[in-house]
């Protein structure tokens, strides 16, 4: 915990969708190593549990909530987060939702509703963020955007198509920031076993097709992103920044014809 290479000590970090299974867990990691966290969701009610939880561990944990599909929200958000810790240097954007449904039966309000927090959130609080970090001199992001920016599945247009986005305004946010010490990086993981993908790994037909289709044979659990998390907000990435790390158990390397004999 105390390598400095990787710590985070003392960091004051904003993370997003903080009561979902992922940024929960992210919460966590950075509360145990000494940072002051400040968690952000939906659901006030998810994130005073958690708070609770870290508290009771050691950490200096502050909670707040809103609609962030909300441009508004979002700056509002980002501003009182910096006010409460005193500053900002870290922002994780994991708040995020999807509806899986074939591209015939998309509606103009699915889209947005999809688009507006998988992307605008991100944008927006991402934006916010960098008035704030400028100022220091420093700061870094790092967004949760998934395989699907690069690997599509049926059913999930939208959701893929705003995690490419996703990925490519990581890499516009590291070119335009880098010159105010800010830096900008995504997590692209494959399928998560969490209650976000339920659907998928909860019916045995679709979960043994997904485990054949990836080379570790299994999906990820969601501990399994919290190294490459902690790793892009601390001093270990410090020369690393418009990146997308790969988390999906080998899925896009490509297949083995020779695994069906
Ligand atoms: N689970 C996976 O397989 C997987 C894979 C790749 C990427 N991701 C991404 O990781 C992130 C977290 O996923 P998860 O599995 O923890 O999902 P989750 O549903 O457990 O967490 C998402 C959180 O975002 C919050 N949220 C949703 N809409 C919001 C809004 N309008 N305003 C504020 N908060 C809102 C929800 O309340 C929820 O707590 C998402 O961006 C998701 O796209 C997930």
């Amino acid at each position: 915990m105390n390598d400095p290479l990787f710590s985070v000590a003392d960091s004051r970090v904003l993370i997003t969708g903080a009561g979902g299974a992922i940024g929960s867990l992210v919460a966590r990691a950075f509360a145990e190593r000494g940072a002051i966290v400040a968690l952000h969701d939906y659901s006030l009610e998810k994130i005073e549990i958690i708070q609770k939880e870290l508290t009771t561990l050691g950490g200096k944990v502050f909670t707040l909530s809103g609609d962030l599909s909300l441009p508004g929200n979002c700056a509002a958000t980002v501003n009182e987060a910096a006010k409460l810790m005193d500053g900002l240097d870290v922002v994780i954007n994991s708040a995020g939702i999807n509806r899986r449904k074939p591209i015939s039966d998309v509606t103009p309000e699915d889209f947005g509703a999809i688009m507006a927090i998988n992307f605008g959130a991100v944008y927006f609080v991402s934006q916010a963020a960098h008035a704030i970090m400028k100022r220091s001199g420093k700061g870094n992001i790092v967004n949760i955007s998934s395989i699907n920016s690069r690997y599509s599945y049926a059913t999930n247009s939208v959701y893929a198509a705003t995690k490419a986005a996703v990925t490519s305004f990581t890499r516009t946010c590291a070119l335009e920031w880098a010159k105010d010490g800010i830096r900008v990086n995504c997590l692209e993981p494959g399928i998560v076993k969490t209650m976000f993908t339920e659907p998928l790994w909860g019916d045995p037909d679709r979960s043994r097709w997904l485990d054949d289709s990836i080379p570790m044979g299994r999906l990820a659990n969601p501990e399994e992103l919290v190294g490459a998390i902690i790793f892009l907000a601390s001093p270990a990435s410090s020369y690393i920044t418009g990146q997308a790390i790969v988390i999906d158990g080998g899925l896009v390397t490509g297949g083995d014809w020779d695994s069906y004999k």
